[in-house]
């Protein structure tokens, strides 16, 4: 069995060894060396090329850390195939060239791509379309005047992949929960693929061996997020960027966290199981789920069990979770409008947190009547600040009583000092987001996009 798909419009098969690359096999065995290798870890987008699903839309995806068996049933477009068979340029082609879009050139057939694909798909948000690329030279103002220029010109033909069935996929490519429960129950020490955003990593720059592994993008009914009365259910294949538009209305501070989750190509391709079950941390969703009071829920076999989500974080790099067992899904509350979600990097778009503070607190008759804050980044694990909640809880909401509760964060929390941040720099920030959560339920301006001297 053979893995199946169209590249740039022609169906392929491919068998190989499964954590074989995207970018290294176009390059190496098909000649396309138009996608580019620059940072080969996800964080440059020279290697973007654009993928479709069946009855789904195209996204950007990182070639780089994107495994073949993760194509299956899919299409693919590299920068090859962004002009039209007979050579005609594409509008975005089109305008990079007359508005100087290009300089040294190492860049542009990611950024030809990216855009190709916002194109596609109606997208006019350009700064967030392009976060994910990153020029050296000719610097990004005339890069967007292209994008801008382009908008307004019709989608060419040839852009609109379409995929169909694609035969049967090899066993390690499991086509649904059931499926992918008895595959990791008799393969326990086998490792689970999803969006390949961290594993990925663990081959290319850890130069890791795999041996025995399943991907996850075949179990479509691991994905969605869908409405039970008042509950949002989010299936754990379910990607960033589908998370994001599923908690929108419902979250928009959560929603815009995610915003500033990695790129459009990370956030295309990254999951929130993945996410979960790294345990790492830093990771964006767990601190804002556990402020929502989420509940995981994992499965092994036909074993189903699930726990408050900040239970499943036991330790630095332990989880509650036995061999065999995955997660398929957390819940979290449709409604919960006093979230907040504060996320404090070096560079505002495509960086990892060096704090993320997720606060919900309820107040009743200008009394807290509940508490939950939930911090990434100053501890080895995402963790509740249960004393700051407890210091606050029964108090009148005011500013005396945050300014009281502060202390209380240096019972919660003794950060450590990284690349990211200073142990004291953390635990300033961390006090400082309470502050901000207060102004901000008082309708105050708090974000630095809108604050001006
Ligand atoms: C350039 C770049 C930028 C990033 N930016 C951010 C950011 O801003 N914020 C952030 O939080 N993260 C960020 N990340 C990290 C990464 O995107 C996330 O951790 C991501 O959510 C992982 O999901 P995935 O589906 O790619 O997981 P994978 O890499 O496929 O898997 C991660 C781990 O989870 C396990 N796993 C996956 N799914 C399941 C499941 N259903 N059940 C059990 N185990 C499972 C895997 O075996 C593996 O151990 C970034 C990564 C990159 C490369
Ligand atoms: S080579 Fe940098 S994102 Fe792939
Ligand atoms: S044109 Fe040189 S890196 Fe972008």
């Amino acid at each position: 069995m053979a893995i199946r798909f169209l590249l740039n419009g022609e169906a392929v098969e491919w068998d190989g060894p499964p954590t074989r690359t995207l970018l290294d096999w176009l390059r190496e065995e098909r000649g396309l060396t138009g996608t580019k290798e620059g940072c080969n870890e996800g964080d440059c987008g020279a290697c973007t090329v654009m993928v479709t699903e069946e009855g789904g839309g195209a996204k950007p995806l990182n070639a780089c850390i994107l495994f073949m068996p993760q194509l299956h049933g899919r299409a693919v477009r590299t920068v090859e195939g962004i002009a039209g068979p007979g050579g005609q340029m594409h509008p975005v082609q089109e305008a990079m060239v007359a508005l100087h879009g290009s300089q040294c050139g190492f860049c542009t057939p990611g950024f030809i791509v990216s855009m190709a694909t916002a194109h596609l798909n109606g997208d006019t948000g350009h700064d967030d379309a392009l976060a994910g690329n990153l020029c050296r030279c000719t610097g990004y103002a005339p890069i967007v005047r292209a994008a801008e220029a382009a908008a307004s010109e019709p989608v060419p033909d040839w852009m609109r992949d379409a995929p169909g069935k694609a035969g049967l996929a090899p066993p390690y490519v499991p086509e649904s929960a059931d499926a992918l429960a008895e595959w990791y129950v008799e393969n326990p020490d086998g490792v689970l693929i999803a969006g390949a955003t961290d594993v990925g990593l663990w081959v290319t720059k850890s130069l890791r061996d795999l041996p025995k592994v399943a991907f996850l993008n075949g179990c479509a009914d691991l994905r969605g997020v869908t409405r039970e009365g008042e509950t949002l259910r989010i299936g754990a294949m379910t990607t960033m960027t589908e998370v994001l538009a599923g908690v929108r209305k419902a979250h928009p501070s959560y929603a815009e966290l995610i915003r500033r989750y990695g790129s459009v190509q990370v956030r295309s391709a990254a999951t929130i199981g993945g996410n979960i079950a790294n345990g790492s941390p830093i990771g964006d969703n767990p601190p804002a789920l556990i402020a929502l009071g989420a509940t995981l829920h994992l499965r092994r076999g036909a074993e189903r069990r699930e726990m408050p989500l900040e239970a499943f974080f036991l330790d630095y790099g332990k989880q509650d979770r036995q061999p065999g067992e995955f997660v398929e899904a957390v819940t979290l509350p449709a409604e919960a409008p006093s979230l907040r979600c504060y996320k404090l990097s070096k560079r505002f778009d495509q960086d990892i947190s060096a704090v993320c503070g997720c606060f919900n607190v309820t107040v009743t008759d200008g009394v807290v009547a509940e508490a939950r804050i939930a911090f990434g980044g100053m501890a080895g694990v995402p963790k509740r600040a249960a004393a700051v909640e407890a210091a606050l809880v029964g108090q009148p909401w005011s500013e005396e009583t945050v300014e009281a509760a502060l202390p209380a964060f240096g019972e919660d929390f003794t950060p450590m000092s990284d690349m990211r941040a200073s142990a004291d720099y953390r635990l300033e920030t961390a006090r400082n987001m309470l502050t901000r959560y207060y102004h901000d339920l008082a309708g105050a301006p708090v974000s630095v996009l809108k604050v001006s001297a």
